[in-house]
């Protein structure tokens, strides 16, 4: 009877160490969908016009390769905003020619740093507190309220799915560490 337990152990023991690779590899290639749909949704939801500084080239400002959606360059040297620019029928913002630097009637809102690194970057957060943030429009779901242009209007009407896609995506780049200033607020009109 002891023998046959335990021939019964090894059995399992064995089938255990056959199937746990295969999960595994289940695992990983879910893993790796996600974040192929994370980028995929990325790329068209614009995330890198706003978070990518930006290389200009004969085609005009492209998304800076090497660094992806590190947010607004913290040492950019940004001009004066101009007074009485913006009101009912005059403008609504203005940008930097890296497209990262927002000035509208809400003061100067610079894109955020979405790189994993964990001081600089989205490397702290949970997919969790991703997507409060996208569907509350208030930082990490109960902070301040995210300013324009990071309209999270569109990106709220996302699944969680495809939002966690999106984060799993975020967390796969190359951590870059990159202080975004903090917002300037608005001095008016
Ligand atoms: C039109 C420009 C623009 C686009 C496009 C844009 N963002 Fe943003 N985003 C910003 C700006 C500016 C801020 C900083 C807002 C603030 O400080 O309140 C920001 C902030 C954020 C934050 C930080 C919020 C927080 O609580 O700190 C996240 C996360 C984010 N954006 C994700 C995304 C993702 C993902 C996409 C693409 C699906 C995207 N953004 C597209 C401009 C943009």
């Amino acid at each position: 009877m002891r023998q046959k337990n335990r021939t019964c152990n090894v059995l399992v023991a064995v089938a255990l160490l056959i199937a746990a690779p295969a999960v595994m590899a289940q695992t990983d290639s879910a893993g790796k969908d996600q974040v192929k749909r994370g980028l995929y949704l990325t790329n068209i939801g614009g995330c890198n016009d706003c978070h990518s500084p930006k290389l200009m080239t004969p085609q005009g400002p492209q998304p800076d390769p090497a660094r992806m959606l590190s947010g607004h360059p913290a040492n950019a040297q940004l001009p004066p905003v101009p007074t009485g620019m913006f009101g009912p029928g005059q403008w609504a913002a203005l940008t930097n020619d890296e497209f990262t630097a927002w000035a509208g009637p809400w003061g100067i809102s610079f894109a955020a740093n979405l790189t994993p690194d964990v001081t600089t970057g989205l490397g702290g957060w949970t997919a969790a507190q991703f997507i409060a943030t996208m569907r509350t429009s208030k930082h990490l779901g109960v902070g301040r309220p995210i300013l324009p242009p990071m309209l999270t209007y569109a990106l709220a009407a996302l699944t969680d799915s495809d939002l966690k896609a999106v984060f799993a995506y975020l967390k796969s780049l190359k951590p870059i560490k990159n202080q975004v200033p903090v917002t300037v607020p608005s001095k008016g009109p």
